[in-house]
């Protein structure tokens, strides 16, 4: 059961003032073992044993993915802040000091990938420097520049935002990690509730678990929080808008898959498919079946028929299956984000947009 730590602290104190350091020995072993269960110290994922062939973590990847990477990017081993200079140890996890060593207490600002850095962040430092994802935008434009959007190039290959890149969806347009299309306006940071509008206002910090209790006060009516919705507009077509506002991005992130299939066998001239756990996730659909199986999701058999349109649109696409969470952290940048690469697809190809919707 997920506990909330400060007012159990805090009553333990009041009940036993004269034992403070049982009462904080207690307190983080609950929070020990809340951390224990939460992703953060799954020593097993593929998220800390990934590099343990190679024994080191690149320096690219060390900040997110060792706790000597982080603490050498906070600048705690006396290294320049905001920079990895030496590789992370393999097979250490997102431990205490990530986040609690005064470094870490102190960070408020934030570089994104797009090199916007947001500031104001407390507490939320932490999680966003992880959960900001690898690219934005400007990536992509940067990959497709002086190209015609329809002409298939070598020089083009799939570019993955990365993964669980919620605090990119949450601050929308104000660090443009989906690919924004040009003459179009996007979401900003999601402008929730004062008291549902940051990181740990949803997540507890040490389980990551959300807490789901408050919601209810004000989403009345819901048993689960993925049947929320306040927009009542059909934003994916299919003329069903009593679901929550995810089933609606789950339908327009399925037609954009079927949009990107019709237009690359039809324009780029090879049929592609998306396979959600081999990287780098489009490949060829050699028997044209709509699905990537094992056989066909290796590294080998990768998508190569790349046009800046089908880039764009597969970048998109990444960005929202990246962030199961999208739904709620920003759920009108995603459905800009999938509605604007169906649209641009259908220039090319010939979709049936009629019942899809912007918000
Ligand atoms: C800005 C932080 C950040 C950097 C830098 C980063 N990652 Fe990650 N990476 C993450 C996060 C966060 C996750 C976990 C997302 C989740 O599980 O929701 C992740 C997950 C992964 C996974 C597991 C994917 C899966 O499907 O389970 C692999 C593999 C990975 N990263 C490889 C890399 C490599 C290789 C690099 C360097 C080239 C790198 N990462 C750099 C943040 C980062
Ligand atoms: C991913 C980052 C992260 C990790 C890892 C982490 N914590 Fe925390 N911890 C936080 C944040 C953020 C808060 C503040 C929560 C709040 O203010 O709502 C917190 C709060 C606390 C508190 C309460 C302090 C206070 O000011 O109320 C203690 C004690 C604590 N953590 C200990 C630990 C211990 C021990 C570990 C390792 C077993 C750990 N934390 C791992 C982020 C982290
Ligand atoms: C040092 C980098 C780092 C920091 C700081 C960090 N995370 Fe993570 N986070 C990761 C990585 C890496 C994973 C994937 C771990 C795994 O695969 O088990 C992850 C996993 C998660 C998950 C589970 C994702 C999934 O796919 O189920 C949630 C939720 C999460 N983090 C939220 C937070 C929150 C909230 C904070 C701040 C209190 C935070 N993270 C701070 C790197 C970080
Ligand atoms: C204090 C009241 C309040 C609380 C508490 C609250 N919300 Fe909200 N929520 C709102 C309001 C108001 C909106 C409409 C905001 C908007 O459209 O910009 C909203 C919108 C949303 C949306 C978008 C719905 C749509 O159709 O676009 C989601 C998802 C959501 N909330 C989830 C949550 C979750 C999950 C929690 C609990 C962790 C929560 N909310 C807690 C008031 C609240
Ligand atoms: C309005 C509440 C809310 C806020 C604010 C919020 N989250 Fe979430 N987050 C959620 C919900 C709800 C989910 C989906 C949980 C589920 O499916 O079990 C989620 C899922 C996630 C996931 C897992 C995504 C996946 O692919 O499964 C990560 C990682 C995450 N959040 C990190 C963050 C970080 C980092 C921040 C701050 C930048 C943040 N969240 C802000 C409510 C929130």
């Amino acid at each position: 059961m997920p506990v909330s730590i400060k007012p159990l602290a805090l009553t333990v104190f009041l009940l036993v003032p004269s034992a403070p350091l049982d009462a904080h020995e207690m307190s983080l072993t609950d929070i020990t073992e809340a951390w224990l269960m939460g992703p953060h110290a799954d020593h097993d994922s593929s998220s800390f044993t990934h590099w343990n062939a190679d024994g080191a973590v690149p320096e690219a990847c060390a900040a997110c993915h060792s706790e000597t990477g982080m603490l050498d990017w906070l600048g705690a081993d006396g290294t320049e802040a905001g920079v990895v200079n030496h590789p992370g140890t393999i097979n250490t996890v997102i431990g205490c000091a990530s986040c609690h060593v005064s470094e870490a207490e102190a960070l408020d600002a934030v570089p994104f990938p797009s090199g916007v850095e947001v500031s104001g962040l407390g507490g939320n430092a932490t999680c966003t420097m992880c959960h900001s994802g690898r690219a934005a935008t400007g990536d992509v434009t940067a990959a497709t520049a002086d190209m015609d959007l329809d002409t298939v190039s070598a020089d083009l290959s799939f570019i993955n935002v990365h993964y669980g890149v919620a605090a990119a969806t949450m601050h929308g347009s104000e660090v443009s990690g989906g690919f924004e299309y040009e003459g179009q306006t996007y979401a900003g940071r999601f402008a929730h509730v004062p008291s549902a509008n940051t990181c740990l206002d949803c997540h507890e910090p040490h389980t990551t678990e959300v807490a789901t209790d408050g919601c209810a006060a004000c989403h009345q009516g819901v048993d689960d929080i993925t049947a929320i919705r306040t927009q009542p507009a059909d934003f994916d077509g299919d003329g069903v808008t009593s679901g929550g506002i995810r089933d609606e991005i789950d339908g327009l992130h399925a037609r954009l898959d079927a949009a990107i299939r019709a237009y690359a066998s039809e324009v780029a001239g090879q049929p592609i498919g998306y396979n959600a756990d081999s990287y780098p996730y489009f490949f060829i659909d050699g028997n044209d079946d709509g699905t990537i199986d094992a056989g066909e999701a290796i590294f080998p058999n990768q998508y190569d028929s790349w046009t800046p349109r089908l880039l764009m649109a597969a970048y998109n696409y990444q960005v929202v299956a990246k962030d199961g969470g999208a739904w709620a952290h920003n759920p009108r940048y995603a459905l800009q984000l999938l509605h604007d690469s169906v649209l641009s697809l259908s220039e090319r190809v010939e979709l049936d947009t009629g019942g899809i919707g912007r918000p």
